[in-house]
């Protein structure tokens, strides 16, 4: 379905469709009600590309027709939003995963003085298996300080295969995740110039949290 560039962990997805939504989404001038509707239509692109890494095994199915070849999907789907502006994204992949799809809430809120991801909510199971797929869905990657966090409670329960997907990254950010966890694949519309001195990504599209929900 998508477009995209892929070097050392991190996918670009470059799909004109996606471009135009991640367009709409950087201006100032979208209202809240378009931004939050485009906003879904640019995570379920995204999810998809994503999601390429998910293994289907054969298996039959009867058309109207007769017998034809096909597959279902066999792995063990973890959906893990960061609160709040991750909603979004969770939404749509809610649509698009396997209904039997696991979604994780982790709430992050980063101090807007001192940048660090404070936790204030995670209700994780005890364990997972091993050969889990989790999707971390965030808009935003500034510092890293948040994906790291929440990364690291499902790194914590022994999951290997641990996937970002965002509408955009700062090369900071992508810079700390990769130094502390250099398997995460990172899922992203743009890598963006820089962060300015407050953590915000440069150009962006402002406050992802608070363009979704109007505050
Ligand atoms: C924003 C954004 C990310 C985080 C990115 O959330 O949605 O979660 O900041 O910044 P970082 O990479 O520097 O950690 P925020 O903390 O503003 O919370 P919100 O989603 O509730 O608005």
């Amino acid at each position: 379905m998508t477009t995209s560039t892929t070097t050392s962990n991190v996918t670009v997805c470059d799909h004109p469709i996606v471009q135009h939504y991640l367009t709409r989404l950087r201006d100032y001038q979208t209202p809240t009600s378009d931004f939050r509707r485009i906003a879904i239509q640019m995570s379920r692109a995204l999810v998809y590309e994503a999601m390429r890494d998910l293994v289907a095994r054969e298996a039959g199915v009867e058309t109207p027709l007769g017998p034809a070849k096909g597959v279902v999907l066999s792995d063990y789907v973890v959906i893990a939003p960061i609160l709040r502006a991750g909603l979004a994204l969770a939404e749509a992949a809610q649509e698009i995963v396997p209904p039997n799809a696991r979604v994780y809430h982790v709430g992050l809120k980063r101090d807007e003085a001192t940048l660090q991801a404070i936790s204030y909510y995670a209700k994780l199971p005890d364990k997972l298996p091993a050969e889990s797929k989790v999707y971390v869905l965030d808009p935003m990657l500034a510092t890293g300080g948040s994906a790291i966090a929440a990364i690291q409670l499902f790194h914590n329960l022994g999951v290997k295969q641990i996937h970002l997907v965002c509408f955009l990254a700062a090369p900071e950010g992508i810079k700390k995740v990769h130094e502390k966890f250099p398997g995460v694949k990172i899922t992203t519309g743009s890598i963006d110039s820089h962060l300015n001195e407050h953590g915000f990504i440069v150009p962006g599209l402002g406050d992802a949290g608070d363009r979704i929900f109007g505050t």
